[in-house]
């Protein structure tokens, strides 16, 4: 479903045992060695989330990529998996689009869990030019998103993201502003066996040309 024109909401694209195996995957990730922790941005502020990025870290004081997590204990951000770069690629597809992810950044929501108003916008230049996508993957309890134009004051509209959804956002919303307002306790299909959200977005872009 077109949101705006780029913008696609794809409602469950993923089936319960694909969204089970992903999210077993991404609790892994997260429980492991370099796993979640909670970023701190440029302000001093923390955030609402816990973060683990792989392929490349995304560093929150100083907005840019790099390879460890300098922000955080240094160590190299874990490799981001072939099998989920094949499921952002497979989106990416459905909705029309084309990407070659080099980084996913995955967050874990509580149920106190949100994300203010920001574009993406720290990929490189002529990734952010050509409008290639960013593909978000959301599982467990739902999100209200928040997606509005391409300045913060612009009219917004929200759009639920259910355990299984799919939302890819380029071309002409690529530098859409957007946010996460709140998560619903308990939306979430039961059978994940987690309370709260994870949510994926791959982006290319993210590496040296
Ligand atoms: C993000 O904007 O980076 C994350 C959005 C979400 O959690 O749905
Ligand atoms: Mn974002």
């Amino acid at each position: 479903m077109e949101i705006f024109p780029g913008a696609v909401h794809l409602p469950r694209f993923l089936s319960l045992a694909e969204q089970l195996e992903l999210a077993e995957r991404c609790q892994a990730i997260g429980n492991g060695p370099t796993g979640w922790y909670v970023p701190t941005v440029r302000g001093g502020g923390q955030m609402r989330v816990r973060m683990v990025c792989l392929g490349r870290h995304w560093n929150a004081r100083t907005y840019r990529y790099e390879a460890s997590r300098r922000d955080h204990d240094g160590r190299p951000a874990p490799p981001l998996p072939p099998q989920l770069s094949a499921l952002a690629v497979r989106m990416a597809e459905a909705a029309g689009m084309r990407l070659l992810p080099d980084v996913c950044i995955l967050n874990s929501y509580d149920a106190a869990g949100k994300m203010g108003l920001h574009q993406d916008k720290d990929e490189r230049q002529d990734t952010l030019a050509a409008g290639v996508p960013i593909v978000s993957v959301s599982l467990g309890d739902t999100a209200k998103f928040i997606i509005g134009g391409l300045t913060r004051k612009d009219a917004k509209t929200m759009v639920p993201l259910a355990s299984g959804d799919g939302f890819v956002f380029g071309g002409p919303s690529r530098l859409r502003f957007h946010g996460v307002a709140a998560v619903l306790p308990h939306t979430g299909p039961p059978e994940l066996g987690f309370d709260g959200r994870l949510n994926l977005t791959f982006r290319q872009g993210a590496s040296p040309p």
